[in-house]
Parts: structure tokens; sequence; C-alpha cells
């Protein structure tokens, strides 16, 4: 994780590039395969140690799984959903990792179970807060003890859990997700309101598994139990990792970047209409759909970057793709946010970490509470940043360093892994 990087300029960016498989989706498809009654096939599994701690819990739990390397290079991953036996009591703590998304949706299942299980995870994700999936898990039926509101959790199930409504007090994918996947198990209908929608990969999936879910208005809701089917399923390549060549693309002149089989959920897809406000030419075609996501491909070339304000309604859709966003401004354009105070409980504290790292390679950028002003007015000297262990500012800080005069070093950079391993290679496969 401490590897340092160093990322030299380059004019413009062109070709291809083949994506990770998306990481929101795999998380899903393990998780709702380890319920199905047979076997689930996932090809183009994300190959990010973030969805390997999926795998690895599922494991831990008594699911068989196999996990190959195709010729193409892509990962197929079969998991055995072990019906009719249930999972079964784990020999010791689960390790999520870094993961967020695996300790809170995994939570929702364990809720369900007839014994205790004990969820641990790294420093950073022993730091994040979990008092928002604990609190209507509970209120379902479920035990849990925690370190004050953070990991490690000790769940201790039941397999009579009361349906609840719940409306998350933060917008939240994964709140949102935990509670339906305990709402599977229980008796009676499970109610959701998003009055601001997230990422709607869960009740997608779910479709696609065979469980009935239905969303009116602002309320997603399902009646438990519901049994799930095996499926044969392909991931498409993750949008929020697109997210880093589109900037690139759209920061350096004479750059012309095609990405091919990426997820289009309408959900995911707002970081487009924002770097398209930004200034960039973006092409997009939809190819069609795969259990109920679309997929297609997508065009990104320069653009002259302008200046654009962000309401706090719109950043709940394009919450991980800030950081990349914010180097984009910082390269020419302006960018203003506010109502992102979520960004402080991500992987690090994604304002301060954003702001120092991005300064720190000559950027104009103010912090504030809930958000950054980036200001594009200066041209990026280059210089040391540090990603404190983030993924996405790995890569962020990586991209920004593409636009600068000079090179630069990016500290624990090696962080990219836990969502894409392969960022640097593609990177410098793209230098034109
Ligand atoms: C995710 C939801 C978001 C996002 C995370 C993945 C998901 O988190 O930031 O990277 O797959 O559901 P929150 O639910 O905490 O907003």
């Amino acid at each position: 994780m401490s590897r340092a990087v160093t990322v030299h300029p380059t004019a413009r960016v062109r070709g291809r590039v083949r994506l990770p498989g998306d990481k929101s989706l795999s998380h899903r498809y393990a998780l709702l395969g380890a319920l199905a009654r047979g076997t689930t096939a996932i090809s183009g599994y994300a190959s990010g140690a973030d969805c390997a701690s999926t795998l690895a819990c599922l494991r831990q739990l008594g699911v068989e799984i196999e996990n190959d390397r195709e010729p193409d290079g892509r990962r197929t991953v079969r998991v055995h959903g072990p019906w009719p036996r249930g999972l079964t009591v784990p020999a010791a703590a689960l390790d999520a990792g870094n993961s967020g998304s695996t300790m809170r949706m995994l939570a929702g299942i364990l809720a369900a179970q007839s014994f205790t299980t004990v969820i641990d995870g790294d420093a950073s994700l022993g730091r994040r807060p979990m008092r928002r999936v604990i609190e209507p898990l509970a209120r379902m039926g479920a035990r849990i003890q925690s370190h004050d509101g953070r990991p490690p959790l000790t769940i201790t199930g039941t397999t009579s859990l009361a349906p609840i409504d719940h409306e998350p007090d933060v917008p939240s994918a994964q709140v949102k997700s935990a509670v339906l996947l305990a709402g599977l198990h229980a008796r009676g209908v499970t109610r959701v309101r998003e009055p601001i929608r997230t990422r709607d990969h869960t009740e997608r999936a779910l479709r696609a598994f065979g469980a009935a879910v239905t969303a009116d208005d602002d309320w997603i809701a399902l009646e438990g139990p519901q049994a799930l089917v095996p499926l044969v399923l392909d991931v498409p390549g993750d949008i929020s990792s697109a997210a880093f060549w589109m900037v690139a693309a759209a920061a350096l002149p004479g750059s012309d970047v095609t990405i091919e089989h990426v997820g289009l959920n309408p959900t995911r897809t707002p970081v487009i209409d924002v770097l398209r406000r930004l200034g960039a030419r973006i092409d997009v075609s939809v190819a069609g759909e795969h259990a109920h996501e679309p997929v297609g491909t997508l065009r990104i070339r320069h653009g002259d970057l302008a200046a654009v304000t962000i309401a706090p309604t719109e950043v709940p859709a394009i919450i991980d793709e800030l950081p990349v966003l914010a180097a984009l401004a910082a390269l020419g354009g302006e960018l203003s946010v506010s109502g992102a105070g979520e960004l402080r409980v991500k992987e690090s504290d994604r304002i301060s970490a954003l702001a120092a790292g991005l300064r720190a390679l000559g950027a104009d950028i103010d912090e504030q509470p809930d958000g950054f002003h980036v200001r594009g007015s200066r041209r990026l000297s280059g210089g040391r940043a540090d990603a404190c262990g983030d993924h996405r500012l790995a890569m962020a800080f990586s991209i920004a360093a593409l636009g600068a005069t000079a090179p630069s070093t990016i500290e624990d950079a090696g962080a990219a892994d836990v969502s894409y391993p392969e960022f640097f290679g593609t990177l410098d496969s793209l230098r034109a």
C-alpha cells in the first residue's frame, strides 16, 4: 500500500481502454449469488482488493467460490450458493479489509442468520461510521455491538427479522442495500425512502435474481421472504474508474479516448453530465442491457474548460468521482462543491486530503467544511502528493500530475489496488 509512484506529464492521452469490472455490481452479484439456490457465474468480476474482500468474507461463511482468470485476462467467479444448508458460523472474525461496501451490505445478510459474526477491517474502515446500518438492522431485530458506532461489528442475527420502513439520515446506497438484503429475509414488506436517489444496482440485481422489488415515488419496497435463482452474469466496466480517463482526455488538448463495455446505469452517469458542463466533449452509445444494467461505449475529447457549481442534491450521484473532477478543475476551469460532508468519512477525509494533495501539486483550492472550491487559473507545477491510503485520491492526483509542468511523486499510490490494480499500466498505455 505504501508504494510511491512518479508520474511524468504527458501532452495528451489517446487510445482505447478496457476497464476493470464495476465494483458496486461485483459486490452485489457475489452477495446475492451466495443467497441464491445454485451456482452463479460472474465474468468480469472486479479485480480490486475490495471485491476480493467480499469473496473472502463469503468463504469464511462457508460459501464455496472458484475464482479463475480467463484467457483474455478477465476473472470469472463462480459462487456456489450453499442452499439449502445456508451460511455457516465463521471460525474467526470476518475481514472486510478497506471495503465499506462489504461491511455494510454483508451486515444486512448477517442480521438474518441464526448465529453471531464479528466483522472487522483495516485502520481506515475502523474509522468509518456504521450507526447508519446498525440502527435500522437493530430495529428489525438483530443485536449489533460496535466500538461507539464504528467497527468491529458483532452481529447476532435472527431468523425472525421484522420488516421496517426506513429513511436513511444520509443518502447511501450501501445503507439502502443492507436494509433490503435484511428485508429479503423478514416476513412482510420492508421499505426504504430515498428523497435523493442513490445508485440502484441492488434493486436491479435483486430483480435479475428473480426477486420482486417495487419503486414508487421515493419508496423502494420488497416483501420477504423471497428466494433467489442463480444467474450467469457479465459485469460491465466501472464508470467510476472510467472517470479517470474521461478527466485526463477532457483536460489535455488533442486527447481522444474510447472506453468500451462500460456500465451506463442512469444512477451512475451524472458524472458524464458534469464533465460536459465542465467542457468535455463526450459521445455516449448504449449497446444493450445485461441483468437490467445498460452497457455501452464512451468517447471523450478535450473541450474548453468552464466554471461549474455542483448543488448539494447532485452530490450523492457523483460522490466517488468528486476527487477526480477536482483534479480536472485544477487543470482548467473552476469547480465549486458544497453539501459533500460525506467525503470526510470515506476511505480518508477526502476533503482535507484532496485539498492538501492538489495544493502540493500546485493547485489553487480552498477547503470548506462540506466541500471545496478549485480554480484552474494556473499551470500545475507538480510536486509530492500523499494519497493517504485512499485509492481514489491516488488516482485523482496521478491524473492531475499528467497536466503538470514537471514530474510528481504520488505517495501511497499503491492504494489504487483497492479498486483499480491495472491503473498505472493503463495510464502509461494512453500517453501520446
Ligand atoms: C457504493 C455506495 C457509495 C459509494 C461507494 C460504493 C455502493 O457509498 O461511495 O463507493 O456500491 O453502494 P455510500 O453508500 O456510503 O454513499
